[in-house]
């Protein structure tokens, strides 16, 4: 583990941000409970999720469930496609992740990108062994492995179901009522935050790679022959991106650009995805990810998962690795159709024209007193291919003769026996499958990546100090209010201070324990961007100590100015030196 890795892995559980989870019963790799400081992090990062791209995008949210049954997930792809590359030891039998092994021995990255074979025969040329006990892993089979939970719904083993691996199928299962909500205009888009669960073969790096997470999803359907985004107000946010062209060059480079340029030179494909890139940069910078250590990398081809067509990731640099943090992908109608295919259900959206527009309808009306005594039981079955032959190929009516097959054998009718005609009709409208543009963020991975981006050491007073460097729209506490000594007073009169900062809306911590130094860096440590300290002024003229978290800088506030110039100091309203 990286030495930032050890250090927030210490205060993260110290402090109680985040620690393995059943850790009385030695735990299962892959789970962590989130402690009282990490749980109320994560919300203020959903809150500010849900704000930005539920809220402000005029997006609708909804809450599905964690279990779902096998029909989902067979339709999606994820039953038969959702794997990782799995290499057993043959000594201790632990299972490792094949193309993680290759990459911690070697330069390569994205390892996952390649086929099954190139990944063995990279694990003999260079001598891997087992992690855990050092048994050569050359000439071992690499294999896939499904990386969903099973479980059975009900008694018995009749009906399996699935801890959903991707929150996204819950939104797309609900498209057909999901339109009706949206009055069936595209584009609209549907959000969702909770739970999605991955049987990882190797869970690590503390909340990097777990088995049970949370993901915030954003579905945005839209028309893709009409529908584009609104660039302006993201064509200036300059972004760092890492095209996949300069992953493949040996000299290839991050390349820094605004949407606008993205867009017009084609580095960015979807202008949807483009948009989006645009408006998470910023929102990242809003909740505290350090820019120099963050860039947008295009999957490699062999990289794509098995539904989409294009995709960005964002990226946090954690401990000297690149670590995704946000998937921007393009999943086109991949998923939709396969639902409308799977359930037999409409999945499309019925657009209306302005103006009813005249079509050319070819369409037969097939003699049955000809192919009933022709083709006896397969008259009927006949009937509809010339039906649906008609529709996609009208051409094949120009002859004297058509031909349809029907598994493999091949039915010939005369053409004017099967009432073949082009008729003209008014169409009010057409189906549309959307097209589906998915940001997808890992919200524990946003939770590390925050508190590792904030984790500060300077010196104060001649001594070393750590500080969570949080921005306060994201401490999990707002307020530190301390007496300063407990006597005289001060105590109940810091509970009343403490008591109208709550009443206020205030996240807010009272201590009154240990010197008043200690209680600045117990405060420092978990991000608490302001503390209020009660002294024996106080009493006298009702002001108040506000010193400021990473200035450590002071200032006194009368106590009914307080929570005014508490909010204003946190929204970025009003600095410390004017209050
Ligand atoms: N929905 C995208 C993902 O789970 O990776």
């Amino acid at each position: 583990m990286s030495e930032e890795g050890k250090r927030l892995a210490e205060l993260a559980k110290r402090r109680g941000f985040f620690f393995p989870s059943a850790s009385v019963y030695g735990g299962a790799a892959g789970f962590y409970t989130y402690g009282p400081q990490g749980a109320s992090l994560k919300r203020n990062l959903e809150d500010a999720w849900r704000d930005r791209f539920v809220f402000r995008e005029g997006h609708m949210e909804l809450e599905g469930p964690d279990v779902m049954p096998e029909a989902v997930f067979e339709a999606s792809g994820h039953l038969d496609g959702f794997d990782d590359m799995i290499v057993e030891c043959p000594e201790c039998g632990e299972s490792h992740r094949a193309d993680h092994l290759v990459e911690d021995a070697t330069a390569l990255e994205e390892v996952e990108a390649l086929p099954l074979d190139e990944v063995q025969d990279l694990i003999a040329d260079h001598d891997l062994t087992c992690p855990n006990c050092g048994t050569a892993l050359a000439g071992e089979p690499v294999e896939q492995f499904n990386l969903m939970f099973a479980t059975n719904i009900g008694p018995g083993s009749s009906s399996p179901g699935y801890l959903r691996p991707e929150t996204a199928q819950g939104i797309f299962v609900e498209f057909p009522q999901l339109k009706e909500y949206a009055r069936n205009q595209l584009p609209f888009g549907v959000a969702q935050i909770g739970k999605a669960y991955r049987n990882e073969i190797s869970p690590r790096k503390s909340l990097i790679r777990v088995r049970e997470f949370t993901q915030a999803e954003l579905e945005h359907f839209v028309d893709p022959e009409t529908d584009s985004p609104d660039l302006a107000p993201v064509e200036d946010v300059e972004l760092t991106l890492y095209p996949a062209s300069e992953q493949t060059d040996d000299d290839g480079e991050h390349v820094t650009m605004t949407v606008g340029e993205a867009v017009e030179r084609g580095v960015v494909g979807n202008e949807w995805i483009a948009y989006y890139l645009g408006r998470a940069k910023t929102w990242f910078e809003r909740i505290g990810v350090d820019m120099e250590r963050f860039r947008y990398r295009q999957h490699l081809g062999g990289e794509l998962a098995h539904y989409a067509s294009e995709c960005w990731d964002a990226e946090a640099e954690l401990g000297g690795d690149w670590v995704e943090i946000t998937g921007f992908g393009d999943r086109a109608d991949y998923d939709l159709k396969k639902h409308a295919e799977h359930s037999g259900e409409d999945f499309s959206v019925f657009k209306q024209y302005d103006e009813p527009k005249v079509v050319e309808k070819p369409t037969v009306d097939p003699e049955m007193g000809y192919l009933g005594p022709e083709f006896g039981g397969t008259a009927g079955e006949i009937a509809d291919a010339l039906e649906t032959l008609a529709e996609k190929n009208p051409q094949s009516f120009e002859g004297d003769e058509v031909t349809v097959e029907l598994d493999d054998e091949a039915f010939t009718v005369p053409v004017e026996k099967t009432g073949f005609s082009v008729e003209e009709v008014k169409e009010t409208g057409e189906h549309v499958t959307p097209q589906v543009i998915e940001p997808s963020f890992g919200v524990g991975r946003l939770v590390y990546t925050v508190v590792a981006h904030a984790l500060e050491r300077d010196e104060v007073d001649g001594e070393e100090r750590t500080y969570l460097s949080l921005p306060p729209e994201m401490a999990p506490t707002t307020v530190g209010v301390f007496p300063l000594m407990d006597k005289d007073g001060l105590g109940e009169r810091a509970h009343e201070v403490a008591a109208d900062l709550r009443e206020a809306g205030m996240a807010v911590t009272y201590d009154d324990s240990g010197a008043i130094g200690r209680r600045y860096r117990r405060q420092d440590e978990i991000g608490t961007p302001y503390c209020v300290t009660v002294d024996y002024d106080t009493l006298e003229d009702d002001t108040v100590t506000v010193r400021e978290r990473d200035t450590t800088a002071q200032t006194r506030v009368p106590v009914d100015e307080l929570s005014e110039t508490l909010q204003e100091l946190r929204d970025g309203d009003r600095s410390l030196d004017d209050a």
